[in-house]
């Protein structure tokens, strides 16, 4: 695991340079999307390299983490909404290439099972770009989540709906109760992991994640099974760790 303490702007050009450097090999990578706040510096940054013409993603392929189950069609909250506006509209993506799980099926167990195809299809995700919840979620891979689940449908915990009730006006009633979401093992499936996180509220998960042991109750100390992770996180997100000062140095990857 390599973890890197910087600040957001920072981190925000590490995760570019690693999409970057990726696309540069290989036109028709397939990155793994996230949602949420934190990755918003790095879509900026990517948005940036495609004006000025040093990234173009017109070959890639992409696959959003979730989408929520419930919202109606368009709604500027999806995720399928979101990531169009915050990235896709923004760059050289074509649409048709980016994926999001189809939570308008009629069945959204065969539309999870398609998403999985889909995925392998593709050829696998090359750079999964990933936020953390507060509560240790990856994607909405909720506490108790397996190690091996694929797509599924997930319940939120009632932490997720507060946390995430801000993009809903602050109404907690309005956040969707269940969302469909790569699973722990697709996400482990990716060749290589990029994770952000920036604030104190992350502190707990990241200190989970990069001093604890795997376990069931932090979804993201499944990243510790992943032989290719990158942690990036500001000093606030660095607060709990046992050695952030040797990270902050360089002197701890
Ligand atoms: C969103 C996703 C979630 C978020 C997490 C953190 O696609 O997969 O796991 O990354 O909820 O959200 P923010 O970045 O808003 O704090």
């Amino acid at each position: 695991m390599d973890v890197v303490v910087a600040p957001p702007d920072e981190l925000a050009l590490i995760a570019a340079d690693a999409v970057t450097a990726l696309v540069a090999r290989r036109p028709d990578a397939v990155l793994g999307l996230a949602t949420g706040s934190t990755p918003l510096g790095l879509y900026d940054e990517l948005a940036r390299r495609v004006a000025d013409g040093r990234l173009s993603l017109a070959r890639a392929h992409a696959f959003l983490l979730d989408e929520y189950l419930g919202l109606p069609a368009g709604h500027p909250e999806s995720y399928g909404e979101v990531i169009c506006r915050e990235l896709v509209d923004r760059v050289d993506l074509v649409r048709e290439r980016v994926h999001v799980p189809d939570a308008h099926a009629d069945d959204v167990d065969a539309a999870c099972a398609r998403y999985e195809a889909a995925i392998v299809a593709a050829g696998g995700i090359d750079l999964q770009i990933l936020g953390v919840g507060t509560n240790g979620h990856i994607a909405f891979n909720e506490r108790g989540c397996a190690l091996d689940s694929r797509t599924h449908v997930e319940s939120l915990t009632a932490q997720t709906r507060v946390d995430n009730s801000r993009f809903f006006g602050d109404d907690v009633d309005a956040v969707p109760t269940r969302a469909l979401t790569q699973g722990l093992g697709t996400i482990l499936d990716s060749r290589h992991a990029v994770l952000l996180a920036t604030g104190e509220r992350k502190a707990e998960a990241v200190a989970e994640l990069v001093d604890g042991s795997m376990n069931r109750d932090w979804p993201v100390t499944a990243l510790r099974q992943h032989p290719n992770v990158t942690v990036l996180i500001d000093d606030a997100a660095a607060s709990r760790l046992r050695d952030a000062d040797r990270y902050r140095a360089g002197l701890l990857r």
